[in-house]
């Protein structure tokens, strides 16, 4: 029996308001994390994964949730006051995110930082929080932590601040990480030592991760599952190493297929998907890859086609699965 979700988004809207009126940066998203689990949410920029992110978080500016439901541990955070998912930002979930110096203060060393993300929501003494601090900075393997708790962050390289972004998050001890292209600024080696810490962490922690990048190389590393968007919707969905081997929808199949194999000769262009996202504003009809898709039919520019399930725990947005057989090398089985 899989163990009921930690974090259930269902058919989650969230709008902005543009110059062209508002609309819809998310439309009707729905994906699940279990205790414990590593779920990835793939996809090119503009797809919609910070948004979606950022709004189980509380944290969307000036947009907002228009529909849906975000439940944690079956609590509905849509509607719920400010003060509530503070304190769930501080206990039950933690967000790191691409730049850690937005998140930094340049003002205070590390260790206040530190101390202060425990205090915010635990009685636990200053000297405590102090030892507690040089634990989490040890844990995280930030070089020399004795002295690096009295540095600023300017003082440190990107890999070194991403690793204290994640002593932060997890000085709480949150049952749900969100890391939000935590490796994108950094050099590969970096990110392979970061990506091995976020393992690292939750095998020790038991923490749920909710990994986003655009890099299905970072997914196929990382995951259990994977949730595909595209122009702010799941196209498709599914455990990480089936979608990898048969993948359903023609976008995750280009996703795929931008990854560089190890053999590939450097100097060899990426196969790259042709085009780019649409924005929100300007949103294709019919299916809103089909402009870009290599498999694209005549009723893709016409009609929307649905999320449908392709197999057990499997879903694809794809209007190639009411033909069975035709998809992608014939692996797409019809639900039901
Ligand atoms: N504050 C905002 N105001 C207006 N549109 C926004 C805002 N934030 C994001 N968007 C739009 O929502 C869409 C999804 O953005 P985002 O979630 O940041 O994409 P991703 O993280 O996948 O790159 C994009 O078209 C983006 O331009
Ligand atoms: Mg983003």
């Amino acid at each position: 029996m899989p163990s009921p979700p930690l974090l259930e988004v269902k058919d989650l809207y969230v709008q902005f308001p543009t110059p062209k009126g508002v609309v819809n940066a998310v439309s009707g998203v729905s994906f699940t994390v279990a205790p414990g689990e590593t779920v990835a949410i793939v996809g090119e920029s503009g797809s919609g994964k910070s948004v979606s992110s950022l709004a189980v978080m509380g944290l969307l500016g000036t947009g907002r949730i228009a529909d849906g439901s975000v439940l944690l541990r079956g609590e509905e955070l849509v509607g719920t006051d400010p003060e509530r998912l503070r304190e769930l930002r501080g206990t039950e979930m933690a967000m790191i995110f691409q730049n850690p110096m937005t998140s930094l203060d340049p003002l205070f060393t590390i260790g206040d930082q530190l101390v202060e993300a425990m205090r915010a929501h635990r009685r636990i003494s200053r000297r405590e929080a102090r030892a507690r601090a040089l634990e989490l900075l040890r844990e995280v393997g930030l070089p020399d932590p004795e002295r690096r708790i009295r540095s600023y962050p300017h003082e440190l390289s990107g890999g070194q601040q991403q690793r204290v972004m994640i002593a932060i998050a997890l000085a709480c001890e949150p049952a749900l990480l969100i890391a939000d292209e935590p490796t994108t600024a950094l050099d590969v080696t970096v990110e392979a030592q970061i990506l091995d810490l976020l393992r690292r962490m939750q095998r020790d922690h038991g923490t749920a991760l909710l990994l986003i990048t655009h890099d299905m190389a970072v997914v196929a590393e990382m995951a259990d599952r994977v949730v595909v968007m595209y122009a702010g919707q799941v196209v498709e969905q599914g455990p990480v190493r089936e979608v990898l081997r048969s993948p359903s929808n023609p976008y995750t199949r280009a996703l795929i297929d931008s990854i560089p194999l190890p053999t590939t000769p450097r100097d060899r262009p990426m196969p790259a998907i042709g085009g780019s996202v649409p924005t929100i504003t300007e949103m294709p009809p019919g299916c809103r890859f089909h402009p870009r898709c290599p498999s694209v039919q005549d009723r893709c520019a016409r009609e929307a086609p649905p999320l449908r399930e392709v197999g057990a725990g499997r879903a694809s947005r794809c209007w190639l699965h009411e033909t069975a057989g035709a998809a992608l090398g014939g692996e797409v089985r019809r639900a039901g």
